[in-house]
């Protein structure tokens, strides 16, 4: 049989793109790498998750005597024990992590990366068999080397993210990152258990017809957010509409698409949470940095996620991220109706 040589895998990917930069030490490609291995863990529990009557519920005892996890401390403890083992990372931050966890040892002390994610996002899906993810950013450190990372590595700008990316658990696995490069995309190959490059290059396109949120939210929304959904839902020659609503309750799975297809994702400030609910450093700051690596365009509703200074490790924003001309279109409704 011949032997298809016409794929690419994820390493090769990384270690070509090095070659672009002569003096490039590898780590990126290392971190990438590790980041690869532990999605592949994690796919092959998520793909388990419908067993969990015949394996073990979660938090009791399976068979072996071992305690069965919860899916999204499953993911936690396996994305920070191979970044820690690694040679690649100092420390990481996580959500489910109360503080950042600084690695502290001789050779993550070396390393010039520190490394924040939602190890698993969508968790409510996981019982429904909804498609899943894992979301990373990763940020060169502004302490010095030799010694241990500090806080201010973690809080920086989202515009110094060296790589962002994300896993999508879904009909198929797929690894998406960004660098300052560009964005491409690997499936991973069940049979050769490797992330293929499947989607080189990837472009948002300027305008969709996909809007992406929560409805039930509806009447806690500002004025300006509420004239834009409404706008989306007017059959207006101007604007393509009347846009479908494309909704799963899984950011990962709901930015993917609109990456891929074109639309607009949206999780606003309510009357309860100004802030709504999306956390900044691994879950905005990731997918802002993708996005407009592609093309497309995210904010807060007032300025440029990428640009916002973190104070906290666990803030939340308002979130809006999408294709360029619907983002537009957003804005200029919301600065209409929000003077
Ligand atoms: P997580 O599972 O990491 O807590 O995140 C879930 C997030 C996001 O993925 C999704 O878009 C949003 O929560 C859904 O929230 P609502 O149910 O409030 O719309
Ligand atoms: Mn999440
Ligand atoms: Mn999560």
């Amino acid at each position: 049989m011949a032997i298809n040589r016409n794929i690419q895998t994820l390493d090769e990917f990384t270690i070509q793109e090095l070659r672009n930069f002569p003096r490039a030490t590898g780590e990126l490609s290392g971190l990438l790498r590790d980041i690869g291995l532990a999605a592949k863990r994690v796919n092959v529990e998520v793909n388990k998750a419908g067993l969990v009557d015949i394996l073990g519920d979660y938090g009791t005892t399976n068979v072996q005597g071992e305690e069965v996890k919860k899916l999204d401390v499953f993911a936690n403890d396996h994305f920070t024990g191979v970044l820690q083992h690694g040679i690649s990372c100092a420390g990481i931050g996580s959500e489910e992590i109360d503080d950042v966890v600084i690695f502290d040892d001789e050779i993550s002390n070396q390393s010039k990366y520190v490394c924040l994610f939602d190890p698993l996002d969508g968790s409510s899906n996981i019982d429904v068999n909804v498609s899943i993810g894992t979301i990373f950013s990763v940020f060169r450190r502004v302490s010095e080397i030799g010694k241990p990372a500090t806080k201010e590595d973690f809080l920086q700008p989202g515009n110094r993210q060296v790589a962002a990316g994300y896993v999508i658990y879904g009909s198929s696995t797929m690894l998406v990152y960004a660098t300052k490069r560009g964005v491409n995309g690997f499936t991973l190959d069940p049979s050769i258990g490797e992330f293929t490059l499947s989607h080189p290059n990837i472009k948002c396109p300027e305008k969709g017809k996909i809007y992406s949120v929560n409805h039930g939210n509806y009447y806690q929304y500002s004025e300006g957010v509420q004239k834009y959904i409404e706008s989306c839902q007017r059959k207006d020659k101007s604007n393509g509409g009347p846009y479908t609503q494309r909704y799963i309750g899984s950011m990962v799975a709901d930015v993917h698409r609109n990456l891929i297809k074109g639309g607009i994702f949206m999780y606003p400030g309510t009357t309860d949470k100004p802030n709504g609910k999306l956390r900044l450093l691994y879950e905005c700051n990731p997918f802002a940095f993708i996005v407009e690596k592609a093309g497309g365009v995210a904010t807060n509703g007032t300025q440029s996620i990428l640009d916002i200074q973190p104070t906290a490790v666990h803030q939340r924003t308002p979130f809006f991220i999408g294709s360029k001309l619907m983002m537009d279109e957003l804005k200029s409704l919301t600065t209409q109706n929000e003077q």
